[in-house]
């Protein structure tokens, strides 16, 4: 079975911490045993202090973006760093380039590829090319809510949706000033149209991501469309 893994910045990242890569290469290196796998790494607040100085010395946006591929780059080496033997060397720097690599490698350790997205985005379309069985969106909140819990207290967590209801909530969200949807708009639309089974769950503890992929079992919100009826509650 092949496994998409999106490892959000702020939680494989939040400060430089070797520990952190290493607790989470535990718990992948267990999956890759039983699934192949791909993993997205994103830049978090490294990548957010690296583009602000980059708008501030004046580059455009499409520069910033190129910078905070960098970093998400730089943290998919610090993984496979982690790893060790049996991933793939380098972080593919496109699609196709994932592609071949997942032809010769059980474990594909990727960062972002190209300007105007996010690693979200990058993990749909990883997902859809590799024909996933499963996508995971490991981040900093607890799973999808019916509207932005930081501007609405009656901001209800959803145990499951479908893919066209999480379009609906993410570009809800993305309207308010300053705020960042659970995943980016590009990847609900992404995963809306694959259908691959999805969970966004909380990544602070690396365990709940072995337990999703290895049990079925999370806490999170699945995005599966209303037929679906696979092992995921
Ligand atoms: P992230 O995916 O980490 O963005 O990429 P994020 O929204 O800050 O997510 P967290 O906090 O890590 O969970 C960091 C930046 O890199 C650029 C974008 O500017 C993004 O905001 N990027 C990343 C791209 O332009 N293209 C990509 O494919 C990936």
């Amino acid at each position: 079975m092949s496994i998409v893994i999106s490892l959000g910045g702020s939680i494989l990242a939040p400060d430089l911490d070797s520990s952190r890569f290493s607790e989470y290469s535990r718990v992948l290196k267990d999956i890759s045993f039983e699934d192949d796998l791909v993993v997205v790494t994103g830049g978090g607040e490294m990548a957010r202090e690296y583009i602000d100085i980059a708008r501030g010395l004046g580059s455009n946006e499409a520069f910033c973006d190129s910078i905070g591929i960098e970093v998400t780059r730089l943290n998919a080496r610090l993984l496979i760093s982690a790893l060790g033997e049996g991933v793939f060397p380098e972080p593919p720097g496109s699609y196709d380039a994932a592609l071949r690599a997942f032809s010769v490698s059980d474990v594909v350790v990727m960062g972002g590829v190209s300007p105007g997205q996010s690693t979200d985005a990058v993990s749909a379309l990883i997902a859809e090319y590799v024909d996933a069985e499963l996508l995971v969106f490991a981040t900093s909140v607890d799973g999808v809510y019916s509207s932005d819990p930081r501007f609405n207290d009656d901001a209800e967590k959803l145990d499951r949706i479908s893919p066209d209801r999480l379009v609906e909530i993410v570009m809800e969200t993305e309207i308010k000033a300053g705020a960042k949807g659970v995943v980016d708009p590009l990847a609900s639309k992404i995963i809306e149209r694959s259908e691959i089974p999805t969970v966004v769950l909380d990544g602070s503890e690396p365990e709940k991501v072995r337990s999703v992929v290895l049990d079925g079992v999370h806490e999170g919100t699945l995005v599966v469309s209303e037929s679906y009826e696979g092992v995921l509650g």
